[in-house]
């Protein structure tokens, strides 16, 4: 059956992997943005959520993929969710890969799979998601020689023997581990049951070689499965307060409608948060939900995006947790219930533990860094009390 664009739900795409693979340095090159450099010790901290319309992919892509009728690529946009690789973080990955459709594994050609690629790998695999390999840093194999405006299978045609071989040599053993981990992975060109493997991209994000072909696959990918939209459903990723605004959170709309005026039910640290959206906003595409800017109000928004709500009563509201919206048929402590279970349990048991009131004070920019804060601060290797 022939659907329309609009009627079609966005893929969310999580973008995964180690630590400094080159996830946000990806993004910022998608973007024409620079909010890696500004990350405290370039190291990504929360969840950030970039919306990228198809028409822009269609114009990126256009040129080194011009062998194939982009309009059939029948999609509203890419939703892509950046976490981060650092190992005090893996509630929000896992948070991230719950709410993704597809992703992008990001390895390191210099590194090739390490301990947080393979929990991600985990996480996707658990969830059955579908994925796609971005060989980042392919720029540092040494001597590469930068191929702009070509596709990434011409640009390595095009380099000297010896960064052939170097690059053969590494992406043979990438795939090694990749089957070690269970996995047939091939480049994105070969030969081969493209459906029986999974695909591996080279790229960079430094040269910007390999990107559209990334983005690329990843609609053709979601098109392939051509999913429509599905009731209501939403979900929270991360709380904030922006100057001005009062009281925001930013949440990922993963199905369905949401409206100004909804009443919805966040989880908080003293209870549910009953309220009403004042207002819905949105960053300008491509640009991050995450940066501080200037905002497009809605009456309503369809999934998928990545939202910021104002609403009054939400300085308590707990990160990674779903957000609920009251219908005039539904009962309202059943939603308050679901609204605490997932998340607050955990939290709350760790807050209360007993430290004697002695120990060190946390400080952190958001809930999210906090608790992974305080779950480094737990494990038996560091060990440290907090007041
Ligand atoms: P976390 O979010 O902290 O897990 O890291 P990340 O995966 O987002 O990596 P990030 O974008 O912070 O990049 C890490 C470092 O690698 C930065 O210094 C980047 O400039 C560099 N880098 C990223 N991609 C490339 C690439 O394709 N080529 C080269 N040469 N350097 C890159
Ligand atoms: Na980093
Ligand atoms: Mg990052």
């Amino acid at each position: 059956k022939d659907v329309s664009e609009e009627s079609l739900r966005s893929p969310i795409c999580c973008i995964m992997g180690h630590v400094d693979a080159g996830k946000t340095k990806l993004l910022d090159r998608i973007r024409g943005t620079n909010l890696q450099e500004g990350e405290a010790g370039g190291i990504t901290q929360q969840i950030g959520a970039t919306y990228f319309p198809a028409e822009n992919i269609r114009e990126r892509t256009k040129e080194i993929i011009s062998h194939v009728d982009h309009a059939k690529l029948k999609v509203p946009g890419l939703l892509v969710i950046d976490t981060p690789g650092h190992e005090s973080f893996s509630k929000l990955r896992s948070h991230g890969s719950d709410l993704c459709d597809i992703a992008i594994l990001v390895v390191d050609i210099m590194h090739g799979l390490e301990r947080q690629t393979i929990e991600s790998l985990n996480l996707l695999k658990m969830r059955n998601t579908d994925f796609i390999v971005a060989l980042n840093k392919v720029d540092r194999l040494y001597g590469w020689k930068t191929c702009r405006h070509t596709q990434m299978k011409e640009a390595i045609e095009q380099q000297s023997k010896d960064v052939r071989n170097e690059f053969r040599m590494r992406l043979d053993q990438i795939i090694t581990q990749f089957k070690e981990q269970g996995l047939n992975t091939d480049l994105y060109y070969s030969k081969g049951n493209i459906r029986e493997r999974y695909s591996i991209v080279p790229t960079s994000a430094i040269t910007g070689e390999g990107i559209p072909e990334l983005l690329w696959l990843i609609l053709a990918q979601w098109t392939r499965k051509n999913k429509v939209e599905k009731p209501t459903y939403s979900d929270q990723v991360q709380v904030e307060v922006v100057e001005g605004l009062g009281t925001t959170i930013d949440v990922v709309l993963v199905n369905g409608v949401l409206h100004g005026g909804d009443r919805i039910v966040v989880c908080g640290k003293q209870g549910p948060i009953v309220t009403t959206i004042r207002s819905l906003l949105t960053p300008h595409p491509m640009k991050e939900l995450r940066v501080e800017g200037t905002y497009l109000h809605h009456k309503e928004i369809k999934a998928v995006q990545g939202i910021k709500i104002t609403a009054q009563g939400l300085e308590h509201a707990s990160t990674a947790t779903g957000l609920y919206v009251v219908r005039p048929q539904d009962d309202l402590e059943e939603i308050e219930e679901k609204a605490m279970e997932d998340h607050m349990k955990s939290v709350m048991s760790r807050s209360t533990e007993k430290s004697g009131g002695e120990g060190v004070c946390v400080q952190a920019s958001t809930l999210g860094s906090s608790e992974a804060l305080l779950d480094f601060l737990k494990t038996p290797e560091v060990n440290i009390p907090v007041s």
